[in-house]
């Protein structure tokens, strides 16, 4: 049976504890932020750590109230070191769930390990379809009809994990990478991700030894799918 991941073991908080690591925007940080101060996830955010020091979403933290945190991976010598220190900094929160949103690090597989069932990423693709970076060129390149993204359970393979959920929208004749990669950005991504994190937080989707269940059931591999050409 999968195991719930609890937000309830401090009776003196009953949110789902979060940690959001980011390099960057912050953009999905802050549909986050909006949907837990509109009520719409019931989650509270400890800690952004960024490893860029020119993160806008630290200052996007700043501005909500919620700690900043700067870990530059360029003051370590080994991927190894780096993720060891950012392992210590997420635990002083003990948080519920690790959320990566555009953390653009490969993990170690000891980080990822050790955080196995509680860290999630958002990907901008329909994983198992591209991998890595430059998702929005690839659909394009490829002739697709479709793109989006996914939000899926984070193993040591890279994007590689179970997915929770993808949102999907029609490609348009007319869009480049960019407007793509902003298309899927607004309208997808933003609606997405704060939606998986509180079905997180309400005790629906956990992970167990490599599967997601929602409500109990297994997920089929590409996860609950959403349409947003028509929400
Ligand atoms: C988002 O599009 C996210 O999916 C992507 O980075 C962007 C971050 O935007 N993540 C990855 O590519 C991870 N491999 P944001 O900083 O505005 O949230």
């Amino acid at each position: 049976m999968p195991k719930k991941i609890s937000g309830e073991a401090d009776s003196s908080d009953r949110h789902l504890k979060i940690v959001v690591l980011i390099s960057g925007s912050g953009s999905n940080l802050q549909s986050l932020i909006d949907a837990i101060d509109t009520g719409k996830v019931t989650a509270s955010i400890k800690a952004v750590i960024s490893n860029r020091e020119q993160a806008y979403g630290l200052q996007r933290a700043a501005k909500a109230g919620i700690p900043g945190l700067l870990l530059n991976h360029q003051d370590f010598s080994s991927r190894e070191a780096f993720d060891t220190e950012l392992a210590s900094l997420i635990d002083r929160y003990q948080p519920d769930l690790v959320v990566l949103a555009g953390f653009m690090r490969i993990l170690s597989n000891s980080f990822v390990e050790r955080y196995l069932g509680r860290l999630i990423n958002i990907h901008p693709s329909l994983l198992p379809l591209y991998p890595g970076l430059n998702t929005h060129q690839r659909a394009l390149d490829a002739g697709d009809r479709e793109h989006g993204a996914s939000i899926h359970f984070v193993i040591p393979e890279l994007d590689a994990g179970p997915v929770i959920v993808q949102g999907r929208i029609k490609i348009n004749e007319s869009d480049s990478a960019e407007i793509l990669a902003s298309r899927v950005l607004t309208q997808v991504e933003h609606q997405l991700y704060p939606k998986a994190i509180n079905w997180i937080a309400q005790g629906r989707v956990q992970y167990d030894t490599g599967k997601v269940y929602f409500d109990g059931e297994p997920l089929p591999t590409q996860g609950r799918q959403i349409n947003y050409d028509h929400e």
